[in-house]
């Protein structure tokens, strides 16, 4: 299937969409505490995302029952939001949501640091967000996809952990998930050439051991096999003529 590039009035909807997913992200990102359940989680990140007049879309996504995935240490995504599952003070949170605002999607995610997690752990949190920023700097007219996925792969892998095969990036925009797939590491074929106007959701999963991963029996909550923990950074870009635009981002707000 053939990318969509998007006309500037959808690249419009799609960077308020953007604004309010990072807004969204950056209130939990305070508001998460060790104590809280993984529900209170999603509970205020839904109530965040429809106060701004948006549609939470993971909501009922072929079925999943939140509006947040929370993922906590060896979760690695789609962790179902529960009132049994208490933050840990030496926890890491991975926060993954996507809004709709007017017809079009922005999808990102942030990895938490509770106060007591370990000097190793609160490492593979940042490496994971700088091989987002390495798989970036690829994301300009003339590459192909798979050099933002080498990007990502080599950096993570020069600070020795591993990246997740089993999920990917993709396409955004409309729909939640749209063509290309963007892996977060080398494949054979190149993929399609990235062009101006493609909207990307670029979201490597980094694991502190090795890569296999296995689906736990609720069918959706991904959790590392050697049981270490894994990290989470997402954000919706858009490729233009020049440098790409991160489009899940605000005025004021840290990415
Ligand atoms: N960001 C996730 C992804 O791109 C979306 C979660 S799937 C859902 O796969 F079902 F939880 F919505
Ligand atoms: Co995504």
């Amino acid at each position: 299937m053939a990318v969509s590039i998007k006309s500037n009035a959808e690249i419009e909807l799609m960077r308020e969409a953007g604004r309010i997913l990072a807004l969204t992200h950056d209130e939990l990102a305070k508001r998460v505490k060790p104590g809280m359940s993984t529900l209170e989680v999603d509970r205020i990140g839904e109530e965040i995302i429809r106060s701004y007049g948006c549609i939470p879309s993971f909501l009922n996504y072929n079925g999943y029952p939140a509006s947040i995935c929370v993922s906590v240490n060896e979760e690695v995504v789609h962790g179902i939001p529960s009132k049994n599952r208490i933050i840990q003070e030496d926890d890491i949170v991975s926060l993954d949501a996507g809004v709709i605002y007017k017809g079009y999607h922005s999808d990102a995610a942030r990895t938490l640091i509770m106060p007591a997690v370990s000097d190793e752990v609160k490492e593979l949190v940042k490496v994971t967000r700088e091989s987002f920023f390495e798989g970036l700097k690829q994301a300009v007219p003339g590459n192909h996809v798979r050099d933002i996925g080498k990007a990502i792969q080599e950096y993570a892998e020069a600070h020795g952990y591993s990246v997740v095969r089993d999920l990917i990036g993709h396409g955004v925009g409309s729909k939640l998930h749209e063509d290309p797939e963007v892996p977060n590491f080398v494949t054979p074929r190149r993929g399609p050439k990235l062009r101006p106007g493609m909207t990307l959701a670029v979201e490597p999963m980094i694991n502190l051991g090795e890569y296999d991963v296995y689906w736990l029996d609720d069918d959706w909550t991904v959790v590392t096999e050697d049981g270490l923990p894994s990290a989470h950074y997402e954000n919706t870009i858009l490729i233009t003529d020049g440098e790409p635009e991160i489009l899940s981002t605000a005025p004021g707000i840290t990415l």
